[in-house]
């Protein structure tokens, strides 16, 4: 008879890993191209379009530039331990998976709802976001859309007094179009999505390079100086700003582990996984540093907290064709990040569902096409709810928080993966070395890792207990209801249903 104890932290063996692997039932279609573009498709989206003009004009000034490379940094740590993961791990289901062949059962479940909350409610964000970018182009183009249909429910208005909820009185309904489509798309195949996908990112990135050129004949080396603005207490500009900006762009980065959620459908995991992944972060990361020095090289930082920072700086180029091509980019690279953010969750329901830990519903493959169908829509309903009626404002921190949580326990999973399987296969091992303290492996790369993204939360934390000390208790109260609801979702369904302690080992459920 098990304890309580002794199941929570049960874990997968690592043949039934490599068992799974083989017998999820996917079709094996994606090359290492395909696997990077389907990293660049999650990460480049809300985070430079939107979130960037807020921190810059709010937090970091032109340091802006200081923070991305810190995210970046935290990033790049967490990268490496993904990538030497999913090459010895090459199973769907990335961190989630992970966790569960080394540090056990509840691990393996706050993960994974932590990247329901990375990847499902960032991507509610995304669509939020995408929404507002159509319908500035559609405006352009003649066409016009009332202004209800393309706002939440609630929305965020930020007075003195911090940060307040109202009914705006509108429907975000474009936004739940926006996932309607991108539902559409994966249910009919992954190799059909992943080929839109391509399409889209080469769209992107050609937009935001266009941005660069155009942008950089219109610099004032002015709108640099001074380049950290002095601090003005709290988070407001100095030192502290540049890491609490840092924060809020790690959502920028947020995505390149999508790849790894692709394991199951890459051709030659080992190999390309790692490959996918880092190059996914250097190409963003290159492009983000492009971005931010132009943006606030052609603006003042002080004009750059709106929803449309890009479109700002085009104005000020004096290029109005680019506006529009600027806002397609950005319709493009938001759509690509929702397709890519709905997919790495449905494979991680599906693997969670296969384990018994969520209901089998999530883990039905469609009889032709060998998509996690039913789970997908059922994601995507819930995704449209949420952009339909919640505000993003408050969203982007939250998500954040889950992400650098589920990072750092990527990068303690590392570690306890090398020391308790030392001799297990990895293709792929992080850089650095490490030292041995009373025999365990200590890693330089995983141990950086957590610190920096204990660096990315802090000032996350601190914002979010402080503004519940001074009344606004919104943010915390929904990281706490949302974790809360974890928990009851874990003792009342997951626990009861998981696979593990069976006799039988889990079949892929078709
Ligand atoms: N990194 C993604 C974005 O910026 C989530 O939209």
């Amino acid at each position: 008879m098990q304890t309580v104890s002794s199941r929570l932290l049960q874990r997968k063996t690592p043949e039934a890993i490599t068992r799974e692997a083989g017998e999820t039932g996917m079709l094996r279609t994606l090359g290492p191209l395909q696997l990077t573009l389907l990293g660049v498709g999650s990460i480049i989206g809300a985070g430079i379009y939107v979130m960037t003009g807020n921190a810059a004009a709010n937090y970091a000034g032109p340091a802006i530039l200081l923070s991305f490379v810190l995210a970046g940094m935290a990033c790049v740590f967490a990268a490496l331990c993904y990538a030497e993961l999913a090459s010895a791990m090459p199973v769907a289901g990335s961190a989630y998976t992970y966790a569960y062949a080394t540090t056990g059962e509840l691990s393996a479940w706050v993960i994974g709802w932590l990247m329901l909350l990375e990847y499902g409610i960032a991507g509610a964000a995304v669509s939020s976001g995408l929404s507002g970018y159509l319908a500035s182009l559609l405006a352009d183009l003649g066409m016009g859309i009332p202004g209800w249909l393309h706002v939440s429910m609630i929305s965020t208005v930020t007075t003195q007094g911090g940060q307040h909820l109202v009914w705006s009185g509108g429907f975000n309904l474009l936004a739940m179009l926006a996932i309607a489509a991108v539902v559409v798309l994966l249910v009919r195949g992954v190799a059909e999505s992943a080929a839109v996908n391509s399409v889209i990112v080469v769209i992107k990135l050609g937009v935001l390079l266009l941005f660069v050129l155009f942008g950089v004949g219109a610099i004032h080396r002015a709108n640099w100086v001074p380049f950290i603005p002095p601090n003005q207490g709290g988070f407001r500009f100095g030192v502290p700003g540049i890491f609490r900006a840092a924060s809020v762009i790690f959502f920028a980065y947020m995505g390149f582990e999508t790849v790894s959620t692709a394991a199951a459908e890459a051709r030659n995991p080992q190999r390309d996984m790692p490959r996918g992944i880092l190059s996914a972060l250097l190409l963003s990361t290159v492009a983000y540093l492009c971005v931010a020095a132009v943006l606030t090289g052609v603006v003042p930082y002080q004009r750059l907290g709106v929803p449309d920072p890009l479109a700002i700086a085009v104005d000020a180029m004096h290029y109005p064709a680019l506006g529009l091509v600027v806002k397609f980019g950005a319709v493009a690279g938001l759509s690509s990040v929702l397709l890519a953010l709905t997919y790495g969750q449905s494979r991680i329901f599906y693997t969670m569902a296969r384990d018994g830990l969520l209901p089998a519903l999530f883990g039905r493959l469609h009889p032709k096409r060998r998509t996690p169908w039913l789970g997908t829509i059922v994601l995507g309903v819930c995704m449209a709810a949420a952009a339909a009626t919640l505000p993003i404002a408050i969203i982007g921190d939250l998500v954040s928080l889950g992400t650098t949580a589920s990072f750092g326990i990527v990068c303690v999973t590392v570690m306890w993966h090398r020391n308790r399987f030392p001799d297990a296969p990895r293709p792929f091992r992080v850089p650095l070395g490490g030292i041995k303290v009373k025999g365990i492996w200590i890693g330089t790369v995983p141990t950086l890792g957590v610190m920096f993204c204990l660096l990315m939360a802090l000032p996350l934390l601190i914002d979010l207990v402080g503004s519940a000390l001074h009344g606004n208790m919104l943010p915390l109260s929904l990281l706490v209801g949302y974790l809360l609801l974890g928990a009851a979702a874990y003792v009342g369904y997951g626990y009861r249903h998981s696979q593990l302690g069976r006799a039988e080992p889990p079949r892929a459920a078709v």
